[in-house]
């Protein structure tokens, strides 16, 4: 396993999902992180991460200096590699060119560059520079405005790199890290997606120990993925827990049921009535999701009593804890409370066991093909906690959320008809709350507008709108019309994330 330590890149988890793909286990500390825990987790190889701060100022994150004892092998990058230099000496100043964004580098000849294109784009994003090398370092590589883009001592312990591998735009980024990770501190890959599900079944155990779990399923592939790993990592200990929140799309309810029942234990609670009538009223999507996720934990609590669980597992990913709270405590804006994270009450009696915390929906989607779940369940669309509370925006009830299933049921329909269904990340209708004119047999209707939202994606962090052949939506906006009852008008949301989210509340 390697660390990477996070001195607040935007970029951090991408160092750490880089170097997973490079099938070697990373987990990110934060910045100040004593190298005895580092010791004791048998960390020998540490990536420093960009950040916004300045290296050269007096009070700089800095890192516990004994990482440069002489035990580890350390790769900078950006600040990482600005703040090595200025610990080891160097003197770092702003430089007279900021450098934002595709820059030619010109490698000198080192195994860290091997392969690498001569000279290549990388993708820098800096105003401090490194002015000098300092002793036993010297500089493997520059570009037009930055003599010193890259340097190492010259033991070949300590690299650092001006721009970030890590970002698909440096052309050869992938190939720079691997090979600091197999050329030259000579790691193995071996985190393939069956450690990943021996390391999550080891993370659970040690964890929970004897104690009791309860597992919040909902259906989506996180939740199965998970419920499935903590059975195999604690059996009969663990139940499993489906709410039916009122809020699910058509026919899902009995869907999961029929999968899970026979290989989970599994318990199945109707609180519809309970959900619909605590979001009465609210229109704020902010304190919709909140009430959603207090209400889940209240269901949860009493479950979790009658079992004598102390522990609640929640398929919890990366992209929902970075959008919801600062996750390594730096300034992370909160962009909604994904209701498995901040929309969870402040004292809450259960401990949460997240093992994807820090994983994609991809890599939970690899881990998933070894838990036995069948494929339709793992390459099934993301479907948010909260469910279609946040697809009807304003208030909820029950005749819009009878509009809306039918609704995404014709859309989901139509898409698996085209072959798009595996294409496209997510797709799904939006109930909006107004009404508009229309005509129908001669007759004037004043009905709803639903929209139509299709992504693409990788991780969910960032998406395109997904460019539906106009055949199918054509065929999509007849049959929703016609066939769901108060329903007039189509539109298609074509905004991408950013500026907009994928949900629209
Ligand atoms: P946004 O709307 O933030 O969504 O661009 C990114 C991805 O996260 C899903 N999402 C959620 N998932 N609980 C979840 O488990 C939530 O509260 C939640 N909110 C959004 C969304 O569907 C998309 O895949």
């Amino acid at each position: 396993m390697i660390a990477v330590l996070d001195f607040g890149s935007q970029y951090t988890q991408l160092i750490a999902r880089r170097v997973r793909e490079l099938k070697i286990y990373s987990e990110i500390f934060p910045y100040n992180v004593s190298e005895e825990t580092l010791k004791e987790r048998g960390i020998k190889v540490i990536i420093l991460s960009g950040g916004p701060g300045s290296a050269n100022e007096q009070k700089s994150y800095q890192p516990d200096k004994r990482i440069f004892n002489g035990d580890y092998l350390v790769l900078g990058i950006c600040y990482g590699m600005q703040i090595m230099g200025r610990i080891f000496g160097s003197d770092i100043s702003k430089g007279s060119v900021r450098e934002y964004g595709r820059t030619t580098f010109y490698p000198e000849k080192d195994p860290v560059f091997e392969g690498i294109k001569e000279p290549g784009t990388v993708w820098m994003s800096h105003y401090d520079v490194v002015e000098n090398v300092p002793e036993d370092f010297y500089s493997i590589g520059k570009t037009d405005t930055c003599p010193i883009a890259a340097f190492r001592n010259k033991k070949g312990t300590f690299y650092g790199l001006q721009f970030h591998p890590e970002v698909i735009h440096t052309e050869d980024g992938k190939k720079i890290l691997k090979n600091f990770l197999y050329n030259i501190a000579k790691l193995k890959p071996d985190w393939t997606s069956s450690s990943m599900v021996d390391a999550a079944v080891k993370e659970i155990k040690e964890k929970v120990g004897t104690s009791k779990v309860i597992c919040a399923l909902s259906g989506g592939v996180d939740s199965s993925t998970l419920a499935m790993l903590v059975h195999r990592a604690i059996g009969e200990n663990s139940l499993v827990v489906f709410v039916d929140n009122g809020l699910l799309r058509k026919d899902e309810g009995k869907e999961i049921v029929k999968r899970f029942s026979s290989i989970l234990n599994m318990r199945y609670i109707e609180a519809s009535d309970i959900f619909l009538s605590n979001l009465k009223g609210v229109k704020d999507p902010e304190e919709k999701r909140k009430i959603i996720g207090n209400t889940f934990i209240k269901i949860f609590e009493k479950q979790a009593e009658n079992f004598g669980a102390r522990f609640l597992a929640q398929g919890t990913l990366y992209p929902d804890l970075i959008e919801s709270t600062p996750a390594f405590g730096g300034p992370t804006a909160i962009i909604k409370t994904h209701h498995n994270v901040g929309g969870l009450p402040e004292k809450m009696k259960l401990k949460l066991v997240e093992p994807f915390k820090y994983m994609f929906k991809d890599e939970v989607r690899l881990i998933a093909k070894k838990t036995g779940l069948p494929e339709s369940m793992i390459e099934r669309h993301p479907f948010p906690g909260p469910g279609l509370a946040i697809r009807i925006i304003g208030e909820i009830d029950d005749e819009k959320l009878e509009i809306l299933r039918d609704a995404d049921a014709i859309f989901i329909e139509e898409i698996k008809k085209a072959q798009l269904y595996k294409k496209i990340w997510q797709a799904f209708t939006v109930l909006l709350p107004i009404k508009t004119v229309g005509i129908m047999g001669d007759m004037r209707t004043y009905q709803y507008v639903v929209s139509l939202r299709a992504v693409k994606s990788v991780d969910g962090m960032t998406a395109d709108w997904y460019k539906i052949p106009q055949h199918v939506l054509d065929k999509v906006s007849n049959r929703i019309v016609n066939e769901v009852k108060k329903v007039n008008r189509i539109v298609y949301d074509i905004t991408s994330k950013p500026p907009a989210t994928i949900e629209w509340e």
